[in-house]
């Protein structure tokens, strides 16, 4: 048996993984084409590679055209899409990898310039004062329109409409996009909720729309192939702001999915230094272990040595990489080999096309690419 924790395989009631090593979500904006969908060519070809992963979790994808913020990112409403999608879980299922769309909803984080001059919906009028990456490059963000109980309902069946699109699809699993200051972490967050309806106020009214939205997924996906995504201490990033019933609301979200069933939660570690706030929490995965009664995946800023060591520690079940993952395709096989691991080029993270993107070598020879 192999002695690292990462390089176990991992089986719960709803997970049967190679290895705890997963791929994290990342958008890379190369679905340049009118249709916004996925190609055989480059994302079948891009994840393929990666196949080797225990799991991957797509680049977050729009569950409608009100929900895009970045350029060129891939939907998942349009039936060309999902023939787009089509090709690119046939891909990993032949190379014997598992794949999870990220359903993803942008928020306050959009801009004008997607949708033909209208203002873009988040839970209240707060602008973020951050930048969105628009058609025209980064340009201010916009104070949004707050959402009407019938935009909240719509939202709701989009997001139910895209998890049925990616059964579809023939992913094995949806992830929900509910971290990094996007619409549902815009609900969390007193900050950027002030709304004085159901959905504002107390923390149960606060994460409503989630455990709605998550409920409507249910419906359609069973609740064994569903994740849901978190970062907890986030603070100072798209216009994400803590308080102290930050940290509360996120206990109060996890220790209530105990009851949901869930595929995962995938946490991040704070992605900036935290440890002069006196409310945000340092160490995410220790902090939530003893919450979560199910299976815990942690991200950010690991690499093999304190991977294998939070699995060790008993503080997470599964560890995902991002940037790792763009420039390792083999990664699993660089850690078992103890090949050492490249570095990644950030100016192509985003740029259309192959570069930087399908073109990374693999240093090791037992898959092929
Ligand atoms: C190019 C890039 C794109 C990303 N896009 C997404 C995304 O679409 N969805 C998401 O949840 N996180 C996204 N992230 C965040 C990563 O999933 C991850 O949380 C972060 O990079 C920290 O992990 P790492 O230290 O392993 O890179 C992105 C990160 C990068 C570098």
């Amino acid at each position: 048996m192999e002695e690292q924790s990462l390089l176990q395989s991992y089986h719960s009631k709803a997970l049967d993984l190679k290895n705890r090593v997963v791929m994290a979500p990342m958008t890379r904006s190369r679905a340049a084409n009118d249709e916004k969908k996925p190609t055989a060519e480059l994302q079948g070809r891009y994840y393929a590679q990666r196949a080797s992963a225990g799991l991957i979790i797509t680049e977050g994808s729009q569950v409608s055209e009100e929900a895009v913020g970045y350029v060129n990112t891939p939907g998942i409403h349009t039936q060309a899409q999902i023939e787009g999608w089509k090709t690119v879980t046939k891909k990993v299922h032949e190379e014997k990898g598992k794949i999870f769309i990220q359903l993803w909803h942008v928020g306050r984080m959009s801009h004008p310039d997607f949708h033909d001059g209208e203002l873009p919906l988040a839970p209240s009028a707060i602008n973020p004062e951050a930048e969105s990456y628009t058609p025209d490059g980064f340009k201010d963000t916009v104070t949004p329109k707050a959402m009407t109980t019938a935009d909240i309902k719509r939202t709701i069946d989009d997001f139910k409409k895209a998890a049925k699109n990616a059964m579809e699809a023939g992913f094995d699993g949806v992830e929900i996009h509910s971290s990094n200051g996007y619409l549902f972490h815009q609900f969390f967050n007193r900050t950027s909720n002030v709304r004085t309806d159901e959905y504002g106020g107390s923390i149960e009214n606060r994460t409503r729309f989630f455990f709605e939205v998550l409920d409507a997924i249910k419906t359609v996906v069973p609740s064994h192939k569903i994740g849901a995504r978190f970062n907890p201490s986030l603070h100072g990033v798209f216009g994400t702001t803590m308080d102290e019933e930050t940290i509360p609301t996120f206990e109060y979200i996890i220790e209530k999915l105990n009851a949901h069933d869930l595929a995962y939660i995938h946490l991040s570690e704070p992605f900036t230094d935290v440890s002069d706030l006196p409310f945000a929490v340092t160490e995410i995965a220790k902090h939530f272990r003893p919450i979560y009664k199910g299976t815990l995946m942690i991200n950010g800023g690991f690499d093999q040595q304190s991977g294998n060591a939070i699995i060790e520690a008993g503080n997470a079940d599964l560890v995902s990489f991002a940037k790792l993952y763009i420039s390792n395709p083999d990664l699993v096989e660089r850690f078992a080999a103890h090949v050492e691991v490249a570095d990644w080029d950030k100016d192509t993270f985003y740029t259309p096309g192959p570069e930087g993107y399908t073109d990374y070598p693999k240093a090791t020879t037992t898959q092929n690419s």
